[in-house]
């Protein structure tokens, strides 16, 4: 109880003032996440660094051909040192080309992409390229299986407005085990009108464009050095896979520094459950710019942004004001979840203690996430841009008038399935690996009408293309939600409609479904064919 009081006591008290808050949760050597106090956030020396992502390089020597190739390697048993406020330990992990970090790959508008992936595990394995417009070939899903110690070439031109995307496995059922084991990647597409913001000094760029991934994880009782990460059947838990340890970049709650300056943040929820309402632990706001699908054309100041599993966006931080010596976290606020195991118990939600004891700390939870610490006197030279350019693709809004489907609009209902499984289905369905569930005409635009009547939220994710919110409960979009997204929540009892339009390059057999993967490994998920023909069997 007195950890809940003093999580509601963090957002909005100045540092000054957290001074006055007594009392400390943690005992003994070891501050457990869950019990941390803000003010020990905020004071402690033992933070990790954050990991800055390490960058891979075109392989094919010609910098300025349009094309690029890389290499991706699924390695299993990659033995990294997780940092740790705790003291680091040794976690084996699944890791693109051994490396420790995730890692990430920077491209230009138009370029021509050839990406070796080689399965080293020992399991089925793909790369899905998420929220890219590509064919579905080559878009990774479970219907194209790399078996292990097998490769596939992905090759595609990257066409699509400047965004922060991603990329992981998505093999049939092992999706969720895979990304939690530690296999997804950053995908970061700049484009003309990107690059200009940032050379006139509109977009802060360079060192001070940083990408920032976020996970939940899990981890064994420490042997002999060693903490194991702790997959559980996902029968047993109804909410996902929900961990208690937060690693930014690979390390535990690291912190940041920085300069007295403005900073963008490419901020990234890349955990397999979780859904984080990030904010600042002193309530500053701060600027969106940016969302799954590109940049924003009117920038949104606000204090908070909730993010469900898959979603991102770009945010410009302040930090210009800030006296050197200044430390401020970023957080996770407690909110309201519409939680699984928090209903079927019979408690209340409102996002206090509610974690069980094996680790698992619910949605809704407030967590430290990481921590800046000012420390040096930069000039800020950056001035938010307050349009985007009325030439960029990415400033229209999609007429829903003009959609084929008005007035019959495509409906994907989420429930809980009727055979007393405990998964989730769309449209009482769960999914099949040869059955297509919807056909969408090619170069159609479609309305979209997701109904949520399960008892928790859910993260709709789509391939192929980028969408635009329309309503949400019939509300007009609004702020963040009037970016393009390929992913979004969707809560307990909402219809959230959206409109999307597919291009000539989408063609062949995509998938819809939840983004909690453990949902998704459960069958929460469909097929979508555009155009009329695919290489799933059916029609
Ligand atoms: Cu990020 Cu179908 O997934
Ligand atoms: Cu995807
Ligand atoms: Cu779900």
């Amino acid at each position: 109880m007195k950890r809940y009081i003093k999580r509601l006591n963090l957002v909005g008290v100045s540092l000054l003032g957290i001074g006055l808050i007594s009392g400390c949760g943690s005992s003994g050597n070891t501050i457990q996440i869950d019990d941390i106090n803000s003010s020990q956030f905020l004071l402690t020396d033992k933070l990790p660094k954050l990991h800055i992502l390490p960058v891979l390089s075109d392989e094919d020597g010609n910098l300025s051909d349009n094309k690029e190739r890389y290499t991706l390697i699924a390695n299993q048993d990659v033995n990294v040192k997780i940092e740790s406020p705790n003291g680091d330990w040794v976690t084996p992990m699944w890791r693109y080309n051994n490396n420790p970090l995730p890692v990430v790959i920077r491209t230009y508008r138009g370029t021509d992409m050839t990406l070796n992936f080689h399965n080293k595990l020992s399991s089925d394995s793909t790369i899905h390229w998420h929220g890219f417009k590509i064919p579905a070939d080559m878009d990774g899903g479970p219907d194209y299986p790399v078996k292990p110690n097998f490769s596939k070439v992905y090759s595609f031109k990257m066409n699509q407005p400047a965004s922060s995307l991603w990329f992981h496995p998505h093999p049939d059922m092992q999706t969720g085990k895979q990304v939690y084991m530690g296999l997804a990647g950053v995908y970061i597409l700049d484009d003309d009108i990107s690059t200009n913001l940032e050379n006139s000094k509109k977009l802060p760029s360079k060192d001070r464009d940083i990408v920032l991934l976020v996970q939940d994880r899990r981890f064994a009782k420490e042997v002999d050095g060693v903490r194991e990460l702790l997959y559980k059947d996902k029968s047993i838990d109804s909410d996902g896979m929900l961990g208690d340890t937060i690693l930014v970049n690979g390390s535990e709650t690291p912190k940041l520094e920085v300069g007295t300056a403005q900073y963008r943040f490419r901020l990234y929820n890349v955990s397999n459950a979780k859904n984080y309402d990030f904010a600042f632990s002193d309530g500053r706001d701060f600027t969106i710019v940016g969302t799954d699908g590109g940049l924003l054309k009117n920038p949104v100041k606000q204090n908070h942004i909730l993010l469900g599993a898959a979603e991102r966006v770009e945010m410009i931080v302040d930090f210009s004001k800030d006296k050197i010596g200044t430390k401020v976290a970023l957080i996770s606020r407690a909110f309201e979840d519409d939680n699984m195991n928090m209903g079927m118990s019979g408690m209340d939600s409102g996002g206090g203690d509610m974690q069980n004891t094996d680790g698992r700390v619910a949605n809704g939870t407030e967590v430290n996430i990481m921590r800046f610490d000012i420390n040096s006197e930069i000039e800020d030279d950056i001035t938010i841009y307050k349009e985007l350019p009325a030439n960029s693709e990415i400033t229209y809004r999609l007429d829903p008038y003009s959609a084929d489907n008005f007035g019959d609009e495509r409906e994907f209902d989420m429930t809980m399935a009727m055979d007393g499984s405990m998964a989730f289905v769309i449209n009482g369905k769960k999914f099949d690996l040869d059955r297509v569930d919807e056909f969408v005409e090619a170069n159609s635009t479609e309305i979209w009408n997701i109904t949520n009547n399960s008892a928790m939220a859910h993260p709709f994710h789509a391939h192929a293309i980028q969408w635009q919110i329309l309503s949400r409960n019939g509300i007009a979009s609004s702020g963040t939600d009037l970016g393009w997204k390929d992913t979004f929540l969707v809560k307990a009892n909402e219809s959230v409609k959206i409109i999307g339009r597919f291009e000539p390059i989408n063609s062949g057999d995509y998938m819809y479904h939840c983004h909690i993967l453990e949902h998704e490994d459960a069958g929460m998920m469909g097929y979508f064919r555009v155009g009329n023909s695919g290489n799933l069997d059916n029609r």
